[in-house]
């Protein structure tokens, strides 16, 4: 979400086409593996060097939101539209166990590698997009193909929708099996709570359903546990009901800082409305040190009551996109002002509680004041380095609509009791690969800061509306995956008894280590 600082560097630099060079050449053991998926499959596929230039081809291979994922050139791309057709490639697979493979979806996810691979087989769901609804449109089967915008813009016309993404061009497949933020998430819980079944492609080509009475272990797993199970080619899920809602983006002069991180800890502290939702974000560009803030809003009604928003309304802004319109298309408005294609760009997360009162509003200035003064030191010039800090609002609301969306749990080991959290984020985005490892241990060191200034800061300071529970364990939290670098250990942080459960369902269901071994993603090691 690196605001608007993009389109600054496209129209100085021209950014994309200067970034997207030519393939490199790919070894020829991919190239066997993907012949022998012709031959012996009836699913699309475009290969390495005869339909370099096919629009499928080269969009799987460079539409991604971290550019550094398009330096990769795979040996073939295989489309599958649906799980037999996954299960067709897989069993090819099988025969070529030292071919690397990686499934892609919407390409967001900031870590190389992921869902991009060189020299080995790409798997995009780019053909698996079809959203549909059931006749009592209760349930919806998404593809994991399809982006948010596209699969709620489908909903929309039955009145519906399902609980998914807050920015409209991120894949379905990837963040439902982070288990999800979304907007609707007061209301309704995470996304993950509200599938009630995951077609899947196990590893061993055999096509299953895992739901609440079938493959349990497996349903249990995929809320939050991630890409090392399977590849998952249909979600269904529990339609919402939506209409007209308001929101949008606002800019702000950094002036309004301090005065905008105050609102957000009470927005936490004091959650006005289980339809309200905000994101906000801090920008710092380090070329030319532009300061500026980003709020996107959210509320779920063509108008948000009074004593949602007013605070944060009344400030005066310097660009505004909100309005009362369609879910969708507010999504893929969002879209726009926070894309970074054609720049390098990571991803960085971390948990905290937040905090009360004054305590509150000094943690989350503070958090900002070591970000600012951190990136300013840098006086970085070279490689046009942008920074994001960003503050996402755990209100209770949200561990209180998952209990009540999926009795059974998720993962993530959120408690009401422990009151709210703030899901803190940092993004880095730059131009060129020298770059690349200078970002990665900026983006380290500013969210390990965030992280430890409260532990050193505030070791006994209970979160607001905490009620009961460990306090070690509250400022222990799990990383959120989606929010996740590559490095971070999102699996353990779930604790010992379910980290160990995970590790026995994906033995139980991929007992060869096809995803361990051959696909990257976060580790059960
Ligand atoms: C601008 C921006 C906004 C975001 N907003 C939100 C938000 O509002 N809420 C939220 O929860 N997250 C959000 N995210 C994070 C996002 O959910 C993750 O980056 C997610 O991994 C992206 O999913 P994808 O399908 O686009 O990514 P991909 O890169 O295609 O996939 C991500 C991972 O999932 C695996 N995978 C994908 N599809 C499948 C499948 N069908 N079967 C098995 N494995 C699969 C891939 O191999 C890869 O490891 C945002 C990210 C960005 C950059
Ligand atoms: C969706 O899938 C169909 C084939 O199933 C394909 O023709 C179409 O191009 C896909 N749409 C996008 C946006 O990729
Ligand atoms: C659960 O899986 C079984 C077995 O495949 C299937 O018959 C049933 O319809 C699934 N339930 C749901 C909710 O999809
Ligand atoms: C937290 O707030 C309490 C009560 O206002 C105050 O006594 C204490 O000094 C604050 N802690 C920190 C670290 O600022
Ligand atoms: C935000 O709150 C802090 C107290 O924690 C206060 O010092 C600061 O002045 C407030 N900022 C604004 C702009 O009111
Ligand atoms: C985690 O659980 C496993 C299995 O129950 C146990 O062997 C191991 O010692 C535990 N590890 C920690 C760090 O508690
Ligand atoms: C595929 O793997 C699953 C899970 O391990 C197993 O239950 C199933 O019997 C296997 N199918 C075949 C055809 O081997």
């Amino acid at each position: 979400m690196a605001g608007l600082l993009s389109s600054v560097l496209e129209g100085v630099l021209g950014v994309p086409s200067a970034i997207l060079g030519a393939p490199s050449p790919v070894p020829s053991g991919g190239m066997a593996a993907c012949a022998a998926i012709a031959a012996n499959t009836q699913v699309q596929m475009e290969s390495w060097p005869v339909n370099q230039y096919t629009s499928q081809y080269s969009t799987a291979r460079t539409h991604y939101w971290n550019a550094a994922n398009a330096d990769r050139t795979p040996a073939c791309v295989v489309l599958p539209q649906n799980a037999q057709d996954v299960s067709d490639a897989i069993r090819v697979l099988l025969g070529y166990p030292d071919i690397g493979v990686a499934v892609k979806s919407g390409g967001h996810n900031a870590n190389v590698g992921f869902s991009s691979t060189d020299g080995g087989v790409l798997i995009s769901m780019a053909n698996s997009n079809s959203t549909t609804i059931s006749p009592d449109l209760q349930t919806a089967y998404l593809s994991p193909g399809a982006t948010w915008a596209q699969t709620l813009a489908a909903l929309e016309p039955y009145g519906k929708a399902a609980v998914g993404g807050r920015i409209g061009d991120v894949g379905v497949g990837g963040l439902l099996l982070g288990c999800g933020l979304s907007f609707l998430s007061a209301l309704y819980g995470l996304p993950c709570d509200n599938i009630l079944n995951y077609e899947v492609v196990l590893s061993n080509a055999s096509i299953v359903n895992a739901n609440a009475t079938s493959n349990t272990d497996l349903f249990w797993a995929l809320k939050g546990g991630g890409d090392q199970f399977g590849i998952v080619t249909k979600f269904t899920v529990r339609t919402v009901p939506i209409g007209q809602v308001w929101g949008g983006y606002r800019t702000y002069s950094s002036n309004y800082a301090s005065q905008i991180l105050n609102l957000t800890q009470d927005f936490t502290a004091n959650f006005p409305d289980l339809g309200a939702g905000i994101i906000v974000t801090l920008e710092i560009v380090a070329s030319n040190l532009d300061q500026f803030v980003t709020v996107f809003f959210f509320y779920n009604g063509p108008n948000p009551p009074p004593g949602s928003f007013d605070k944060f309304l009344s400030l005066p802004f310097t660009a505004d996109t909100t309005k009362t319109w369609s879910y969708s298309s507010m999504l893929a408005s969002n879209a726009n002002v926070a894309s970074v294609y054609g720049l390098r760009y990571l991803l960085r997360g971390t948990t905290i509680p937040n905090l009360p009162s004054t305590n509150g509003t000094d943690l989350v200035n503070a958090n900002y004041n070591n970000f600012v003064s951190y990136v300013l030191k840098l006086g970085l010039l070279k490689s046009f380095y942008q920074f994001v800090l960003i503050y996402q609002p755990m209100p209770y609301a949200i561990p209180a609509a998952s209990e009540r969306a999926n009795p059974l749990g998720n993962l993530l080991g959120l408690s009401t009791n422990y009151g709210d959290q703030m899901w803190m984020a940092s993004t880095v985005s730059w131009l060129t690969s020298d770059g690349d490892s200078s970002g990665r241990s900026m983006i380290t060191d500013i969210i390990n800061d965030v992280a430890s200034y409260v532990r050193a800061g505030y070791p006994n300071v209970k979160a607001s509306n905490f009620q009961s529970g460990d306090l070690q364990a509250m400022f222990a939290p799990a990383t959120f995956m989606n929010d996740a670098m590559s490095d971070q250990p999102v699996l353990q942080g779930y604790g010992n008894a379910t980290y160990q459960r995970l590790k026995s369902v994906q033995k139980e269901y991929d007992p060869i280590g096809f995803f361990p071994g051959r696909t990257n993603g976060f580790k059960l090691t």
